[in-house]
């Protein structure tokens, strides 16, 4: 029986650091309100030259040096972006050439703040079918560039960064379950309502968001996906060292672990520090906190993912 495990992870921040105050210096917000509704401090941010394939390709060359393996070794890459450099080349074709490999199937993944863990899963089902043997799975997020900065009802709360893991077959899990779920009558609660035509926007290119709404449906989601998750593998909610939701705000990630019983310090949170960084705040939260030795080998952490689509998923792995 094949399985996939992951061998390592990797994450890069933009340097450029955004506090609450600054963003109160340029628009009718406060520190007070972004931390009390949001649980949110600072956000990084892209300069100008930084895009998703460069910010993808610094946590890509952290998990490959943590993994012990060679950049060839790699034959698969899935980006998980809604920011991508390009219309096409996708940017996992883009950050392959970035990382002088070839020959591989590279391709990019949409399912915004789910995309990571659905190209978690995805990468695991390749490797357990037999078709790739070792899997560069990264999110990697731009959303400076698609925030309305005149919309402090938005902006505030997202962030640009990435995170990638180095998934390779193994006759041990590994991914132990995942589940992977959308309803598209819920397009529009989140969404950049926009696209290109003859050279010019057509439509919106800001992200808009019904707030409240969002918050509702991921609370719920993100608690029924984990039981489901648990359910697949036979594993009960007990058995969860860590878990790792979409960081969009403090206030779902406790409601989250408080339906599901598990206390708060098995909770990871870096949306105080990042924001919501979308594809990339699963990855970046799993890294950190691999490398600051609370994930050990063995523990098993439940990844959650939801956002716009609607999509949402699990993935319980065992390190
Ligand atoms: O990846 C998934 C993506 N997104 C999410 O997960 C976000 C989910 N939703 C949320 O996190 C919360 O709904 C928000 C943080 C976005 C908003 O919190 P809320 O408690 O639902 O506030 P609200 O939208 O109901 O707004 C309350 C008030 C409004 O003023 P009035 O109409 O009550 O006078 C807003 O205009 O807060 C005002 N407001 C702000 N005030 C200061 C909205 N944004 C700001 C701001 N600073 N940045």
């Amino acid at each position: 029986m094949i399985y996939s495990r992951i061998i390592g992870s990797g994450s890069y921040l933009p340097r450029n650091v955004v506090t609450n105050d600054d963003l109160a210096r340029r628009m009718d917000t406060s520190d007070e309100w972004i931390r009390s509704r949001t649980g949110i401090r600072q956000r990084h941010i892209a300069e100008a030259g930084e895009t998703a394939s460069s910010l993808a390709l610094e946590a890509s060359k952290a998990a490959i040096a943590s993994a012990g393996i060679a950049a060839g070794d790699i034959d698969l890459i899935i980006v998980a972006t809604s920011t991508p450099d390009y219309i096409f080349p996708s940017t996992a074709c883009l950050l392959q050439a970035k990382l002088g490999i070839k020959g591989g199937a590279a391709f990019d993944l949409q399912a915004v703040c789910s995309g990571f863990v659905y190209a978690l899963a995805t990468a695991d089902l390749y490797i357990r079918a037999g078709q790739n043997r070792c899997a560069l799975v990264v999110g990697a997020e731009v959303f400076s560039r698609i925030l309305d900065w005149n919309d402090r009802g938005t902006c505030v709360l997202f962030g640009d960064g990435a995170g990638a893991v180095v998934l390779r077959a193994d006759d041990k899990p590994g991914i132990m379950a995942s589940a992977l779920h959308a309803d598209g009558s819920h397009a529009g609660i989140l969404s950049v309502p926009g696209s290109v035509c003859g050279g010019k926007v057509t439509g919106d290119p800001f992200l808009r968001m019904d707030g409240p709404a969002v918050f509702k449906f991921a609370v719920r989601v993100l608690d029924e996906v984990a039981r489901e998750t648990l359910a697949k593998c036979g594993q009960r909610i007990e058995d969860v060292d860590w878990l790792i939701p979409h960081q969009a705000n403090l206030r779902i990630l406790e409601s989250t672990a408080k339906r599901l019983g598990l206390p708060h310090e098995k909770l990871i949170v870096t949306v105080d520090r990042h924001g919501n960084t979308s594809a990339a705040s699963v990855p970046l939260a799993l890294d950190l906190a691999i490398r600051d030795g609370r994930i050990k080998p063995g523990h098993k952490v439940m990844l959650q993912g939801v956002g716009g689509g609607f999509t949402w998923g699990a993935v319980l792995v065992q390190m």
